[in-house]
């Protein structure tokens, strides 16, 4: 049972200043930690003296064990609480956050967020730093493969599912871990897509597009929220006391604990708005935030800053409060070592289950933008030749922020694929390229790996290469290239100046393109990119961003067909790097572009006519698949409702018309016909996946709410005032934002 209000009241009166500030000193002993059981002597002697109260990154059962029993030590025995950042798996890597967005399946992303809490929490780990739930519209920057793209509502459900999956009905239970939304707040709008940059947004567009997944995941449950690195408007998120006591607590109601990220409290003399450590600390807490990650401001500084009166001690012990009653809604008081109890009793880890799930996400979450021909799936006949650097590949399968799982685990392609094909067809591999040429960008890419290079040069010229792999492809009935970014290509300080395919690996396509024979172009990335040219030359083009673990065995199902690829887009991808940030959610303008470019209109001289220049060359939420599914029209219940407690039913019945199983992702968007204030072309306000024999039928519905239809007018940040005005609306039902069927309404 976790402890009561009135034991964590006892405990805090017995505490010294210097015991709570101890409280909250989150550190990660990192270096020799990563070994298993080594202890930094000074953190040992801190853990010792009450000077930390969490601590992240540790690595093993054994680690946390040797930790807490230095805890045990200290004079009041608080245990400790160990933290990681489990961003999408912990032993069993899935594909990226992003891709999980991609599967639209809420059910399959809270079942993985349960296997990586069961297989973190058997090693000792408390919390997780996850989900992410930043939108971000600006494929530029790395983290929006943390990201669940650029939805509110797609990104809500995503941040539910995930504090659902992992904190389960009980956060106390030794496989529970608690989550923590991040990063709190607009990180995922940085300026220029580069990591750690100003953010600077209406504050309209961030109760609209920015906080719902933060609210969302809220409301689900979640213990903890980690201040995001940016500036909101220029007050840094760490000095935020508006957005983090106002918005966050008063007026989303958030109870739990907030942690800064890695030293973010001290960020804020870089951000000059602190002269010092002192006066960071001070501004830290006074926003709201709980714990300082490993900058160590609160612990040197905030006893000097009481003892001055320029803090009052009962603001340490609010958020001292904080952090005990995180460790006893996680059961540590009651036993601080019962996750790796549990642990140590079983075999959780890589389960043959946890590696099914993980397999299956795969093809959940690939999205097929072209299919000429129907060219997938590939018959198991004959000789396919299999080109291009990441086809047998371990170390950047995981993708990034895969921070425990291991290269030797993950099954590569190659290997997938010939067990798939064993005994029916020859597959046939080449190199054909380096991911990149360039020797100063592969050390930057290789920033991460000490033992296994995720980019290697070849010793061979690029000429042999190529060579190489186009013989291959002469030889071949079919090519399969899979191609695209490294693993640190995205992720945190992996922003890019240009969305494409790295030139070699360009080159590699053209020149396969050349052979002749039907070309399949798979591509691995943890971000929107312009495959403008890919769509040109690909017969058939699939998205397989980074699948993790089991990528080898989850794409063999997807090529030979064993699983239709049912995944959609997150996020928009765009034509060019020059169209970001670009959203399907646009807002109308005076001078719309009218489907072809015309001068005085909205749009680009040097984009061709044939894509709407006010969106991507494939938009939010499409996604082929390997059959057919034919949409009825949509239907309402009513075509006139009133007052704040009507609502709308609106269905839709699809058919598979292929023959093969699939899954349909039916989106159901709203525009808002005239408002006092302008509103986008269309907003995403529900969506279903149904799996759908050959031949069979499903009526999907969905409720609308006047709730659904209320869009903010703050003029402040910390206005929460959201209105729904009477008119008329056209609800649109469709496989894609773009391709939708409406019918109008009216809601007075
Ligand atoms: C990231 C966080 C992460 C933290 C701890 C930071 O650099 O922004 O997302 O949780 O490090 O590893």
């Amino acid at each position: 049972m976790p402890k009561s209000i009135a034991f964590i009241d006892d405990l805090l009166s017995r505490m010294t200043l210097a015991e709570k500030i101890g409280q909250l000193n989150l550190v990660t002993p990192g270096g020799e930690t990563l070994t298993g059981t080594v202890v930094n002597t000074d953190v040992a002697d801190k853990i010792k003296t009450g000077r930390i109260g969490a601590i992240f990154g540790v690595k093993s059962a054994e680690a946390v064990r040797v930790f807490q029993d230095l805890a045990a030590q200290s004079r009041l025995k608080i245990p400790l609480m160990f933290a990681e950042d489990v961003i999408h798996g912990q032993k069993t890597i899935f594909p990226l956050p992003l891709a999980l967005a991609a599967s639209w399946d809420m059910k399959l992303v809270e079942e993985t967020a349960r296997i990586a809490a069961v297989e973190a929490s058997s090693i000792g780990i408390d919390q997780v730093y996850a989900p992410m739930v930043d939108v971000c519209r600006e494929p530029r920057w790395g983290r929006i493969a943390e990201s669940p793209g650029e939805d509110p509502v797609l990104a809500s459900r995503y941040a539910e599912a995930m504090v659902r999956g992992f904190q389960g009905s009980d956060l106390s239970a030794p496989t529970s871990v608690m989550a923590c939304l991040k990063h709190y707040v607009g990180y995922g709008g940085a300026v220029g897509g580069r990591d750690y940059d100003a953010v600077d947004m209406s504050p309209a567009t961030l109760h609209d597009i920015y906080l719902p997944p933060f609210a969302a995941g809220v409301k689900a449950g979640a213990g903890s929220v980690m201040a995001a690195f940016n500036t909101l408007n220029g007050t840094p998120m760490h000095a935020n006391a508006t957005l983090i006591q106002r918005v966050l607590r008063q007026g989303l109601g958030f109870r739990g604990l907030v942690v800064a990220d890695y030293t973010g409290v001290q960020e804020l003399i870089a951000h000059a708005v602190a002269g010092d450590k002192a006066e960071a600390a001070r501004l830290a807490l006074k926003a709201g935030v709980d714990c300082d990650m490993v900058a160590e401001a609160y612990l040197d500084t905030l006893g000097a800053s009481v003892a001055a009166g320029l803090i009052d001690e009962a603001e340490i012990d609010a958020a001292c409060r904080r952090v005990l009653e995180a460790k006893a809604d996680l059961g540590l008081f009651d036993d601080p070592y019962h996750r790796i109890t549990w642990g140590r009793a079983t075999q959780s880890v890589l389960t043959e289950a946890n590696r099914a799930v993980a397999r299956q996400a795969v093809a959940a979450a690939s999205v097929l933008l072209k299919n000429e021909h129907d060219l997938l799936p590939l018959g198991k006949k004959g000789r396919i030749a299999l080109i291009g650097a990441l086809a047998d590949d371990r170390v950047n399968m995981n993708g990034t922020w895969a921070v425990s799982g291991s290269p030797s685990t993950v099954v590569p392609i190659l290997e997938g694929l010939r067990e798939a094909a064993a005994g029916a067809a020859e597959i046939l591999h080449a190199k054909g390229a380096n991911i990149v040429d360039d020797r100063v960008l592969a050390a930057r890419l290789n920033v991460h790996d000490w033992k296994d290079l995720s980019v290697v040069i070849d010793d061979r010229t690029a000429e042999e290469m190529l060579a190489e792999a186009v013989d291959l492809a002469g030889q071949s009935d079919v090519v399969v290239a899979v191609v695209g970014e490294a693993r640190e290509y995205s992720g945190e300080s992996s922003s890019r100046i240009d969305l494409l395919i790295p030139e070699p690996q360009k080159k590699l396509i053209r020149a396969l393109k050349a052979v002749g024979k039907p070309l399949v172009v798979v591509v691995m990335t943890g971000r929107p990119l312009a495959l403008t040219e890919e769509a040109e030359l690909a017969d058939a083009l699939l998205v397989a961003w980074f699948g993790g673990t089991e990528i080898g065995h989850g794409l063999a199902d997807v090529l030979f067909g064993a699983q239709s690829p049912t995944g959609r887009l997150p996020a928009t991808f765009p034509y060019a790097v020059g169209q970001v940030p670009v959203t399907y959610a646009h807002l109308p303008t005076g001078r719309p572009f009218p489907g072809r470019f015309q001068k005085f209109t909205s749009g680009y001289v040097d984009m061709p006519d044939e894509v709407p220049h006010n969106d991507g060359l494939f938009p939010f939420g499409f996604g082929l698949t390997y059959a057919p599914v034919a949409y009825g029209p949509p239907r309402v219940d009513k075509v006139a409702l009133a007052g704040d407690d009507d609502r709308l039913t609106v269905s839709v019945s699809v058919t598979n018309m292929g023959k093969r199983p699939t899954a349909e992702v039916v989106q159901l968007y709203v525009h808002d016909l005239k408002a006092s204030v302008s509103r986008p072309v269309k907003q995403l306000k529900g969506f279903s996946k149904v799996a759908l024999e050959p031949g069979e039928s499903a009526e999907v519905s969905f409720t609308l709410l006047a709730g659904d239809l209320a869009f903010s007018v703050a003029t402040s940040v910390d206005d929460l005032t959201r209105i729904r005005e009477a008119g008329d609306y056209d609800i649109h039902v469709g496989r894609s934002s773009r391709d939708t069927q409406h019918v109008r309404i009216s809601w007075n």
